[in-house]
């Protein structure tokens, strides 16, 4: 059986010499048993005409916000929960930029801002557009907003220049869509709990004290496992993001005590742990119950340890449990993560330094390396916590399988 059978596919097709290959993907696409509804902007119905299109897709056309002259609205809100994935190829510099300021003037774009399934783009122009800071910048958002960007590749374009610009063959479009599907089931029936975020420990009613870990690599981690099938409870401290949609349970937690109570009830039902909490390792021995106020001298806070929550998970994991650890460090970094992943008894620690520029806290970027207890060690370069997330998960199920 064929992967991309029963799919449903969304195809947006913007206005570039590129259109042409639109035609031998819907052809592909229905080769693979997808179902396919075309939208295409103004300016593509100049490079390929609606009627090649329509008849490839077996479907109608769609192009306009209204049809009939204005007395019938073309709903994209329905084109966008419909599909299973929306496609955009090629896409115009135009178009990336109308999608990366949220602009909403055409059905395409009215389209991606109603879509909630994974939104795949792929970009067709001349060099100098590609190379233009202004796309840059617009793609970076794009991926930032979760989308895939698909590569382009070099040879010669329509201008006559050769150089970077043109768009993907269609075949190797079908094959990236291809694993994104097969990706995409290889955690059903997996329980995932994963942490997030600081911890907050009070001083008194006022003060606390926190750290910079904004959850931004923990919330991407637990978007992937629910993309890949996985059934996920996220446990966070406090971020400035809302949870994921689709998880099966979240938890607000502030402090360590807190998430030490929430992690070890969930725990004996998960079959894979990851603790990317950043958790504090000392709080105050006792919270004042006013405002502490300014006293003559300084002032000395009395701090105790907190429960080592990981180490904890480590004594009780069983055998069929999968039990994965970060450490953030700012010196002789793979010594101290190859220490923890032993203490702590884990099955992979993820390595983020300091050091590396890019990486750490709040950044959408991360440079990680992945230390597993059989003595392997994957160096990933920078890249963006979304995609850290993909890669990580590629880890636990090459482990899952070994
Ligand atoms: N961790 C935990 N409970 C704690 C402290 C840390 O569960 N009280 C977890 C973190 O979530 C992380 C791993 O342990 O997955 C390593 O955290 P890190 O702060 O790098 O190391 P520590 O073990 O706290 O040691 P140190 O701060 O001395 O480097």
């Amino acid at each position: 059986m064929s992967s991309l059978k029963g799919k449903k596919i969304l195809l947006g097709v913007c206005g570039s010499i590129a259109a042409y290959k639109s035609a031998i993907l819907i052809r592909l696409l229905v080769k693979e048993g997808a179902t396919i509804k075309v939208i295409m902007t103004r300016e593509a119905g100049k490079f390929i005409s609606p009627l090649s299109l329509s008849t490839l897709s077996k479907n109608p056309v769609l192009s306009e916000l209204t049809t009939d002259n204005g007395s019938l609205w073309n709903n994209h809100v329905e084109l966008g929960l419909w599909a299973d994935l929306f496609l955009v190829a090629p896409t115009s510099a135009n178009t990336i930029s109308k999608f990366a300021s949220g602009t909403c003037d055409n059905l395409l774009s009215a389209a991606y801002l109603s879509a909630r399934c994974p939104v795949f783009i792929s970009p067709a122009m001349d060099e100098d557009m590609w190379a233009h800071a202004s796309t840059k910048r617009n793609i970076l958002l794009l991926k930032q907003n979760g989308n895939a960007i698909l590569n382009v590749s070099h040879g010669e374009l329509a201008s006559g220049l050769v150089g970077e610009g043109r768009m993907m063959e269609p075949a190797e479009i079908i094959s990236k869509l291809m694993n994104h599907f097969n990706a995409s089931q290889t955690l059903k029936g997996k329980k995932v709990l994963i942490t997030a975020g600081p911890t907050y420990e009070a001083i008194d009613p006022v003060r606390f004290i926190g750290n910079h870990s904004s959850g931004k690599m923990g919330y991407a981690i637990a978007e992937a496992c629910i993309k890949n099938g996985a059934e996920v409870t996220l446990i966070s401290g406090p971020v400035n993001m809302p949870a994921p949609s689709k998880l099966k349970k979240f938890v607000s937690i502030k402090t360590a005590d807190e998430l030490f109570s929430a992690t070890t009830k969930a725990f004996a039902k998960s079959d894979i742990t990851i603790m990317a909490a950043a958790v504090a390792d000392y709080k105050p021995q006792r919270i004042a119950i006013n405002k502490i106020k300014k006293i003559e001298g300084e002032l000395n806070i009395e701090l105790v340890k907190t429960k080592d929550i990981l180490a904890e998970l480590g004594k009780r994991k069983k055998k069929n449990q999968m039990l994965i650890g970060f450490a953030l460090e700012t010196e002789n970094e793979v010594s101290n993560a190859q220490e923890k992943l032993k203490a702590k008894k884990l099955d992979f620690i993820i390595l983020n330094s300091l050091q590396d520029q890019g990486a750490g806290f709040g950044t959408d970027t991360n440079k990680v390396t992945i230390l597993d207890n059989g003595g392997k060690k994957i160096e990933l370069p920078l890249k963006m916590k979304t995609e850290i997330a993909h890669d990580i998960i590629n880890f636990i199920i090459s482990k899952l399988h070994a």
